[in-house]
C-alpha cells in the first residue's frame, strides 16, 4: 500500500525507524544480545525484580494454583481470588480506601480518562504526559489543553482562561516523566486543582517502587490527588496496572472504564508475582534510596565530563538534539558494550531526540564506573 510505504520511507529518511532487536536473554542489568552480554541501561526494571527468587516462586504458585489463564473479564468469571488480594495491598501500599487492578498502564489510562470526563468536558495536561494518557485523553471526547513541560505559570493561565467554559475538569500529569526523568511540581498542581476545582489524574509508573510508595506519598499529598495510577511492570517488576482511589470511585470503574470490562483479566501468575513485589518494596525503603543514588553517581559524573546529564530520578536523559547523533552514540555504546537507547521523535519533542540511561539497583559500581570511561571516548560528540 502507497501510505505504508511513505509513511516507512519518511520515517527511514529522517533517521527515526524503529526496530525490534531480539534478545536471547535479559536479567536486571544485563540482556543478550547478538551473542554478546551488554550491561543494560533500556530497561524498566528499576529495582531488578523480574528475576527475584521470591517473585518467581510466588508466579509459580499462582501458576500451579489457577493455571495459566484466568477464564474471562473479572465480570464474567475471572475475578480471581489473588486479584482482590492484589487490591487490598496496592491500597494499603497507596494509601488509599481501595484500588482495581487493569491488565496494562496503556490500557488503564486509555479507561480511565474517558471513564472520567467526556464531551463538554475539560483536560488539561502537561505536553510530556505519556502517549497512554494523551490516547485516553483523545478517546474521551473532552477538550484537551497541553500545557508547557511543568510550566505552572501557563497551566494557572489556561485554567483561569478555560476553565469555567466547561463542566468537569482532568489534569493528568505523571509524577516522575518517562522520557525527561524529573519531577512533576506537584504541590503546586494539587494547589490549583482545589483552586479550580478539577480533579487530578497522577501515573506514577515510573515513581512507584523508584520511589519507595511513590511521589504523591512522599511529598504527603496521598489525600490530595483523586486518582493515583502505576503499573506493576516497572519497578515491581511484574506485569498490569492499577488505579488506587475512593471505594465508590472504584465501583464507577467496575461499571464503566472499558478496558476493564470488556477484556480478559490477567492470570494468576503475574497477580501472585505482583503482590510478592508489593511486600518487597514496603519492607525494603532502602532499595530505592540505593537506586537514585546510583543515578546521582553516573549522572555526577557525565556531567562533569562536559555531558548534558538531566533528570532527577532513576531515568538520565542526554539530550543530543539531532536522532542520527542519539543513534550513532547508541551504536557506539553498544560497540563498547552498553545498551543505551536512542530516543527519537516522535516519542521525545522535535530536537531533543536523546540518549535515555534507565538505572537499575543491579547496576554495580563497576558497571557505572565502565559507562562513564565508555563515555568520556565519546566526547567528541558533545553538542
Ligand atoms: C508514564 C507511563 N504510563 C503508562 C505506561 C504504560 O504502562 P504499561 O507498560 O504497563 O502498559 C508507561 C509505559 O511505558 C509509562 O511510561
Amino acid at each position: 500500500m502507497e501510505r505504508i510505504e511513505a509513511y516507512m520511507e519518511k520515517r527511514a529518511a529522517e533517521g527515526t525507524l524503529r526496530k525490534l532487536s531480539e534478545l536471547k536473554a535479559r536479567y536486571p542489568a544485563r540482556v543478550i544480545e547478538s551473542g554478546r552480554e551488554l550491561i543494560d541501561f533500556s530497561s524498566n526494571d528499576y529495582l531488578g525484580l523480574s528475576n527475584d527468587d521470591r517473585l518467581i516462586a510466588a508466579a509459580r504458585q499462582g501458576l500451579d494454583e489457577w493455571g495459566t489463564g484466568s477464564g474471562a473479564s473479572r465480570l464474567m468469571s475471572g475475578s480471581l481470588a489473588p486479584h482482590h488480594c492484589l487490591e487490598a495491598e496496592t491500597a494499603c501500599f497507596k494509601g488509599k480506601e481501595d484500588a482495581l487492578v487493569f491488565n496494562s498502564g496503556y490500557q488503564a489510562n486509555i479507561s480511565l480518562i474517558p471513564a472520567l470526563v467526556s464531551r463538554g468536558d475539560v483536560i488539561f495536561a502537561d505536553r510530556f504526559c505519556h502517549a497512554s494518557q494523551i490516547d485516553g485523553a483523545v478517546l474521551s471526547g473532552a477538550k484537551l489543553f497541553r500545557y508547557e513541560h511543568n510550566n505552572i505559570e501557563r497551566l494557572a493561565y489556561l485554567l483561569k482562561r478555560e476553565r469555567e467554559k466547561y463542566r468537569e475538569a482532568l489534569l493528568l500529569t505523571e509524577s516522575v516523566f518517562s522520557m525527561d526523568g524529573d519531577i512533576a511540581l506537584l504541590a503546586d498542581i494539587v494547589e490549583l486543582k482545589k483552586r479550580f476545582n478539577c480533579k487530578l489524574l497522577l501515573d506514577e509508573a515510573h515513581a512507584a517502587g523508584a520511589f519507595g510508595r511513590g511521589m504523591a506519598h512522599r511529598l504527603g499529598l496521598t489525600a490530595e490527588v483523586d486518582i493515583l495510577m502505576g503499573t506493576f511492570s516497572k519497578a515491581f517488576g511484574s506485569f498490569g496496572a492499577y488505579v488506587a482511589c475512593s471505594h465508590a470511585m472504584k465501583e464507577y470503574f467496575v461499571n464503566n472504564a472499558r478496558g476493564f470490562i470488556y477484556s480478559t483479566s490477567l492470570p494468576a501468575t503475574s497477580i501472585c508475582a505482583s503482590i510478592a513485589a508489593l511486600k518487597i518494596v514496603a519492607e525494603h525503603p532502602d532499595m530505592s534510596a540505593k537506586l537514585q543514588a546510583k543515578a546521582a553517581y553516573l549522572r555526577k559524573g557525565l556531567s562533569r565530563q562536559g555531558w548534558p546529564a538531566g533528570g532527577e530520578s532513576q531515568i538520565l536523559p542526554v539530550i543530543v538534539k539531532r536522532s542520527e547523533t542519539a543513534l550513532n552514540l547508541s551504536q557506539r555504546l553498544r560497540a563498547a558494550g552498553l545498551r543505551v537507547l536512542a530516543v527519537r521523535p516522535p516519542t521525545v519533542p522535535r530536537g531533543t531526540a536523546r540518549l535515555r540511561f534507565s538505572l537499575c539497583l543491579a547496576h554495580s559500581e563497576r558497571d557505572l564506573d565502565y559507562t562513564l570511561e565508555v563515555m568520556d571516548g565519546l566526547r567528541q560528540f558533545l553538542v
